[in-house]
């Protein structure tokens, strides 16, 4: 594969170094290169530097022309649900009129309905559908995403789901424990069937199990039993947690050594400063709460408290419809009062980290992945300046320049 030479950029933006996660004051900790260069080699950066320091390149290496152009590393989502069939348009509208998400979901709705449609897609309909979605995700400048499964709840669907994430170039999460399905009488037998005839065969697709810790879906101690058995498996752990209520989430996360617990709209000072005396990552979804239009997580308190935090979609049709990074670095600025920079670590460097793939993905480094995203601006802040604005110029997934529009 040809070496690329992105030249001529106004500014070259990557995380500073220092391990991932980063925390506290290195979150904001920014390596800016103005007038700079990037060269790839193959699937890798081989250097980053000033345009006045670039020596002579070989003939066969192709260049490309970054005038007016920002470089920042390809976004990191480490938390999305892309595996669904359907869509939950007619309830958006209901919600819209005043219905609450948790009333649809206790009335069958909510979730079960794309559990439905999901199932009804067929392992087709769904590969057809996380491709689809990965395309979305990439043109929006994401080149390293996570997908959860969640909408399948059987054997089949579940495991359907794992594999479309995996065909598409995601990092697979089990997230069997989303929902107790209707062909279940309670959430404890629905756990017996899914550790005893899926996990299995999920820990052997997926990277990281998933559990829904809340009201109405699973208590702290089926989230224990799942977790457990998950790990057991040698899954990585996540959990959805303090999104409407603090049930004990953050305290299960820390206990059992979690990689991230995520949301934490509910979250209090108490479970703040637990966080942030921990090694587990908060994930912040501020579409999610714009989308339902709930309070937003305490961003800025995890940040001072010197909790390690990633940003994220959590793009799914229900609570978060949204797959740009760039819109959610805007709500992170104007509603979780973090800076650019701080919003750029969360979702590169430190989203990597939540998915083990910080010594590769978050940064433009030398031997790190050759993903990058071209804004069109004058300044890389831009990319959360310009709310849902056309700022993604370019985007370059390992070393190739990925076509903006795809024909689905
Ligand atoms: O992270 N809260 C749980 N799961 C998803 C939403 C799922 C849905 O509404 O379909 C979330 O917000
Ligand atoms: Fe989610």
């Amino acid at each position: 594969m040809a070496k690329l030479l992105i030249r001529d950029l106004r500014q070259v933006v990557s995380p500073a170094g220092g391990d991932a996660p980063l925390r506290g004051g290195a979150l904001a900790e920014l390596d800016v290169i103005e007038d700079g260069y990037v060269l790839c080699d193959g699937a890798a950066i081989e250097a980053v530097g000033r345009m006045s320091e670039l020596g002579l390149m070989d003939s066969d290496v192709e260049d490309v022309d970054g005038s007016g152009l920002c470089a920042i590393p390809g976004l990191v989502d480490c938390h999305t649900h892309p595996a669904f069939g359907g869509d939950r348009v007619e309830e958006f509208s209901l919600r819209a009129g005043g219905a609450s998400y948790e009333e649809l979901h206790a009335a069958g709705g909510g979730i079960l309905s794309t559990v439905r449609a999901t199932r009804e897609a067929g392992e087709d309909g769904l590969a057809r559908a996380v491709e689809r979605h990965r395309g979305w995700m990439l043109r929006a400048g994401t080149t390293t995403f996570e997908g959860k499964s969640g909408y399948g709840l059987d054997r089949e669907t579940e495991l359907a789901s794992l594999r479309a994430i995996r065909t598409a170039g995601g990092v697979p999460t089990f997230l069997g424990a989303h929902s107790t399905p209707p062909e279940f009488p309670d959430a404890d037998g629905y756990l017996d069937f899914l550790l005893e005839a899926v996990l299995p065969d999920a820990a052997k697709l997926a990277e990281a199990a998933d559990v829904f810790l809340e009201r109405g879906a699973f208590d702290a101690d089926q989230a224990r039993r799942y977790l457990e058995a998950c790990r057991e498996h040698g899954l990585a752990l996540r959990l959805h947690g303090d999104q409407f209520t603090e049930a004990g989430a953050i305290r299960l996360a820390i206990e059992l050594g979690a990689r991230s617990v995520d949301h934490l709209e509910a979250t209090g000072p108490d479970g703040v400063a637990a966080l942030a005396a921990s090694g587990v990552t908060g994930v912040l979804l501020p579409a999610s709460a714009l989308f339902l239009g709930r309070p937003m997580p305490p961003g800025r308190a995890l940040v001072d408290a010197g909790a390690a935090v990633a940003l994220a979609t959590d793009f799914n049709p229900g609570s978060a419809f949204c797959e740009s990074l760039p819109v959610v670095m805007s709500l992170a600025a104007t509603q979780l009062a973090l800076s650019p920079a701080e919003a750029l670590s969360a979702c590169t460097v430190n989203a990597a980290h939540v998915l083990g793939r910080a010594d590769r993905s978050g940064r433009l480094a030398p031997g790190y992945a050759a993903d990058l995203v071209l804004l069109d601006a004058p300044d890389w802040r831009y990319v959360a300046y310009h709310l849902a604005g056309d700022v993604v110029a370019t985007v370059i997934k390992d070393g190739t320049a990925v076509p903006q529009r795809a024909a689905y």
